[in-house]
């Protein structure tokens, strides 16, 4: 029941020095932040040769997206809008970590994040609840597979179990405050679809929720997880998140502390060291039973013994597998691929971009251009900025021969200085084309890294503005953990391309959408604001009574900026067009047996190849609670050629329009119910029904 960090990776604020020898006393279950064949292996022997029951260990590790091929963090991959796709991604990361002594990782992350100053959006799928739960699922079944003994795949642990993404202020680890109805109707959905996809742990957020920390929370794990979803995986903390219920004020003492938790179904404590300490004193005390120890360590020996380790727990260990399958060719293919379907257009002007792979001069400016670490984003497992490649190389081997590049650097991420600006115009002066890449370095989003200020960082807008100055067409090539707020460059600079942090063949796969060899795909999850005085800013927000009416000073607004968003939920270009017409329903009103089925026809009007997303939005008019003015209930990407007419299908069940409503009970109300198909939640043509009893 007791999880330990090993010295090789900090992921906490605290360390052990002494894990080693707890490990020989058979004091530690399981290790994480320990992988590599040798590594484990060594520990592993540690375990079984000296422990009293020779338990092997199990180990862990955040492997989130990759381990040492890296993928696009999590929200550059949710913005493929393929969950089959971040599946397959996954499934890598399993091999991978798998081949180097690891059976368990912490992921996928799957809170809803409505507010970018939160660094841990980056982790998660965006801000909706039907995609993130689409996501979610497909994500377990990437990193387990069919089947845990399987030596390729790994225990999942969705985290960070419930609403961590909602932390008021989007200061990270800070209170939660919302209602149980919110948090059923939005937050849950994605963790109940990772338990029903048979998520082999679950890991509780640092946070609390309606005043008791998650690890402590019976709510939360007692009667949702437990009884309601019938989750019978293992629950693990976050880290040292049993003695921070003492900090956040819960509990007196550790010793309360570990009751509340063992309580709650808590069957492993991570770095707290407090079950280990502290359970033997509160069996004698009678405050906690045997069979509560029991039944903790059943269901931790349970998943021990279906990952394999009791046939052999050197299983993992294997240095040929490993050298074989960590960051093999096809892994780094699949890898580029990932990323340049994750890549958003957000703006290109007079087709300024596809560019052409034989234009004579061109430069490459920007602090994350030739930035080799960066690419990697935050959570990167084993990955290693050596193994990556950058925009600028990656433009270096797309371009054709003749092709004059220069690049510098113009500034660092978050630099004062502007000693480099004046290379950085004079190139662009000369070039016909200036690609600019700028945003964040990797640290800034993540565990930890909340920010107050959603803009480019440093003087790297003073840089852009310099270039533009020079004339020459300029790219913004952005890289960010985050939505940021870049009016300015919106308005100001034609051709904007949003690559997150794209992972290790970054560079050639914004050279493919750079030089045309893909047609950008990608659509955002995460609604990005105009400033950051408009957030937490979502598309399925509520009407509100007074809606806002520019023209009626008593509605809801700001008196100093709009309330649309830069860029909406689902938004997204391509270097072709597609028209959405004939949406058609099969029924005008439907009862509560039935399923409607919905239609629309996508054209490609446009001179290219391009993958349209059909977003399927509903809207119930009318409740006996307050209901969203758009949720999403279906999407369908469409490969069409050009001229080409396709037409997507959904089907609505009655199931899908259900909602907790002012009993509290999942249920479908009768009533009107608009329909909204189109490329985003705010560019959408309309229908309507009635559900009827
Ligand atoms: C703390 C983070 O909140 C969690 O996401 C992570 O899995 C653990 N540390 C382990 O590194």
């Amino acid at each position: 029941m007791t999880l330990f960090t090993s010295s090789l990776a900090k992921t906490g604020p605290t360390m052990r020095s002494n894990y080693k020898k707890l490990i020989k006393q058979g004091r530690v279950g399981a290790v994480f932040n320990a992988y590599g064949a040798n590594f484990t292996r060594k520990l592993q022997k540690m375990a079984v040769n000296n422990s009293r029951l020779g338990i092997p260990l199990l180990f862990g590790y955040d492997v989130i997206h990759g381990f040492r091929t890296i993928f696009p963090v999590p929200l550059g991959e949710a913005a493929t809008w393929n969950p089959h796709l971040i599946g397959q991604a996954d499934s890598i990361a399993a091999r991978e970590a798998s081949a180097a002594g690891l059976q368990w990782t912490f992921a996928p992350m799957v809170d809803i994040a409505r507010d970018p100053r939160w660094g841990r959006i980056v982790e998660g799928a965006g801000e909706d609840p039907y995609l993130g739960s689409k996501i979610a699922a497909s994500a377990v079944h990437g990193f387990q597979g069919q089947n845990l003994g399987s030596l390729h795949t790994v225990m999942a642990c969705v985290k960070h179990y419930a609403a961590y993404g909602a932390v008021i202020g989007g200061r990270d680890y800070n209170t939660v405050n919302m209602s149980k109805r919110l948090l059923r109707n939005v937050y849950l959905p994605p963790y109940k679809a990772a338990v029903k996809a048979g998520v082999g742990s679950v890991m509780p957020a640092l946070t609390e929720f309606d005043g008791v920390p998650s690890s402590g929370n019976k709510f939360l794990l007692n009667k949702i997880l437990r009884n309601e979803w019938n989750f019978n995986g293992f629950v693990v903390t976050d880290y040292t998140a049993i003695p921070e219920m003492v900090t956040a004020g819960i509990a007196k003492n550790n010793k309360q502390a570990a009751a509340l938790a063992l309580n709650a179904n808590v069957d492993m404590d991570m770095q707290g060291g407090v079950y280990l300490k502290e359970l033997p004193k509160l069996i004698k005390e009678g405050k906690v039973s045997e069979a509560q120890i029991n039944q903790a360590v059943r269901r931790i020996l349970r998943m021990k013994f279906k990952l394999g380790l009791f046939k052999d727990p050197y299983r993992y260990c294997n240095r040929q597998r490993q050298k074989k399958e960590v960051l093999s060719k096809s892994n780094k293919q699949k890898e580029r691929e990932v990323a340049k379907k994750s890549f958003v257009l957000l703006k290109n002007k007079n087709s300024l971009l596809p560019l052409k792979k034989n234009i004579k001069k061109l430069a490459v400016i920007g602090p994350l251009a030739n930035d080799k670490e960066d690419l990697l984003g935050p959570w990167s497992g084993a990955g290693r900025k050596q193994d990556n490649i950058t925009v600028l190389q990656g433009i270096k081997e797309a371009v054709s021969p003749s092709t004059d590049i220069k690049y510098a650097r113009g500034t660092g991420i978050r630099d004062s200085s502007t000693a480099g600006f004046a290379k950085a115009e004079k190139i662009a002066r000369q070039s016909d084309a200036a690609v600019v890449v700028l945003g964040e370095s990797r640290d800034m989003s993540g565990e930890a890294a909340s920010r107050a200020h959603l803009d480019i960082p440093g003087n790297q807008p003073a840089l852009l503005k310099a270039i533009k100055k020079t004339g020459t067409p300029v790219i913004l090539v952005l890289m960010n953990g985050r939505p940021l707020t870049i009016s300015w460059a919106n308005k100001h600079i034609p051709a904007i391309l949003e690559t997150w942090f794209p992972g290790t063949e970054g560079g050639p796969a914004i050279s493919d959408v750079l030089f045309g060899d893909y047609n950008p795909s990608g659509r955002l999850t995460v609604t990005f604001p105009r400033t950051v005085g408009q957030v937490p800013l979502y598309y399925d927000h509520k009407n509100t009574g007074r809606p806002m009416n520019p023209n009626n000073k008593y509605t809801s607004k700001y008196i100093d900026i709009k309330n649309t968003p830069l860029y909406p939920f689902g938004y997204g270009l391509s270097y072709t067009t597609f028209h959405y017409h004939d949406l058609k329903l099969s029924a005008d009103s439907i009862g509560m047996g039935d399923s409607l089925r919905v239609s629309v026809e996508v054209t490609n009007t446009g001179q290219r190849k391009g993958e349209a997303t059909a977003e399927l939005y509903i809207r119930d008019l009318t409740g006996s609670v307050t209901r969203p003015v758009k949720e999403l209930k279906g999407f369908q990407k469409l490969e069409l050629q050009p001229g080409e007419t396709k037409k997507a299908h959904f089907i609505i069940t009655p199931k899908k329009l259900s909602f907790y409503n002012i009993n509290m009970k999942d249920v479908e109300e009768p009533g009107k119910f608009n329909v909204f198909v189109g490329k985003n939640a705010r560019n959408v043509i309309k229908s309507h029904f009635t559900l009827t009893k």
